[in-house]
């Protein structure tokens, strides 16, 4: 039988409680479509750095680094708002990305049609349904820029730089070009080309790579009125473009339109053969320990993790088909709750997606 070496990292806040629901649907997977997967566990963010002092101890690259694939539920907390940034638990996620060098963040936002209801834009702007896929550039950008504090005549300052190089825009805008192909074969770029001479780069780039797939219809947007657009005509995006920053934007953003962060899956890929796979939402240290986080996005996730990493196509849509089954049924979290459907907890959801599946 074939077997997947999956590293867990579970997190914070609510990461261990939805993770654990993940894993219990990708084991029925596994029963079901004839794959084990064989798991390990180690230690990022708050919880690493409660137990080590650093917030990505190198065991945890070394784990990471030895195995097929990376399942994260989310790291970070009030706990640790506190200390330096490069001692907090974002330090240890954006780490595990430079490691691994997963340069690639597919972020899909799809409305689920029994979910209609929890988009808060008019069913006449929405119409039937909206899918888009954010491409966004994970590993560069003003993320991973030069960073500083200073203080200039007596007056505290500090700088985040944006940097790209030509190299890592055709890679990402590649990724881009090839997913618009294989969806409706239209893509969206994003940049602020009217002001920032890191994106005029980065069009230039985008436009020289555009010439290898002129079966690609290509567009560009400036940041802000990709923004606007978003939720005044999002039915006009199929897959979006976005550096580093501009990506985790509109990604939060596309996860509202499509009802609520709690859905929404992503895939970090790169040079390695290692992908991550994460919700795109945080770790919501409120709800943490309630057992009403919304498991669906890491459930999503390990649909992801199949289809991308794993090549096992009908896997990943059992999964995603059962969980528009659960949907379909009435059954809700707190967070897409509405009228006239069952409010239920992560572990009946957890439960209810195993069900469907079987
Ligand atoms: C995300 C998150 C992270 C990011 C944070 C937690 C570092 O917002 O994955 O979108 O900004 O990339
Ligand atoms: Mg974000």
């Amino acid at each position: 039988m074939k077997s997947y070496k999956i590293t867990l990292l579970r997190g914070d806040g609510i990461g261990p409680e939805i993770v654990a629901e993940a894993i219990k649907v990708l084991d029925k997977a596994g029963e079901r479509f004839g794959f084990a997967a064989k798991y390990t566990e180690a230690l990022m963010g708050g919880c690493a750095i409660d137990a080590t002092g650093v917030p990505l101890p190198q065991e945890t690259v070394d784990r990471c680094l030895s195995s097929d694939a990376v399942l994260l539920g989310a790291v970070g907390g009030w706990k640790w708002d506190t200390l330096p940034g490069n001692l907090r638990p974002e330090a240890g996620l954006l780490g595990i990305r430079g490691a691994l060098k997963l340069f690639a963040n597919l972020r899909p936002a799809k409305i689920y049609g029994p979910l209609k209801a929890a988009c808060p834009l008019r069913p006449d702007i929405i119409g039937d349904s909206m899918d888009i896929m954010v491409v966004r550039e994970l590993t560069g950008g003003i993320y991973f820029g030069k960073r500083g504090r200073e203080t200039v005549d007596g007056v505290e300052a500090a700088y985040d730089t944006e940097y790209y190089t030509v190299p890592e825009v055709e890679r990402i805008a590649r990724v881009a070009f090839e997913s618009a192909r294989k969806r409706s074969g239209r893509l969206c770029n994003v940049d602020k080309a009217n002001v920032l001479e890191s994106s005029r780069l980065w069009r230039e780039t985008v436009l020289r790579v555009a010439k290898e797939y002129p079966d690609v219809e290509l567009t560009h947007l400036y940041i802000d009125n990709a923004a606007m657009q978003l939720v005044r005509n999002p039915k006009q995006f199929d897959v979006i473009l976005a550096s580093n920053i501009f990506g985790d934007i509109l990604s939060d953003e596309a996860s509202q339109v499509a009802g609520s962060i709690g859905m929404l899956a992503s895939a970090s890929l790169g040079e390695g053969k290692c992908g991550l796979y994460e919700p795109i939402h945080g770790s919501a240290p409120d709800i943490a320990g309630k057992g009403i986080a919304n498991p669906l996005a890491t459930i999503l996730s390990t649909a992801m993790m199949l289809r991308y990493s794993f090549d096992e196509i009908a896997a990943a849509d059992a999964i995603e088909a059962a969980v528009e089954r659960v949907l379909e049924d009435g059954l809700r979290t707190p967070d897409i709750y509405t009228e006239g459907c069952k409010k239920i907890g992560t572990v009946e959801m957890g439960d209810a997606v195993v069900a469907a599946l079987a």
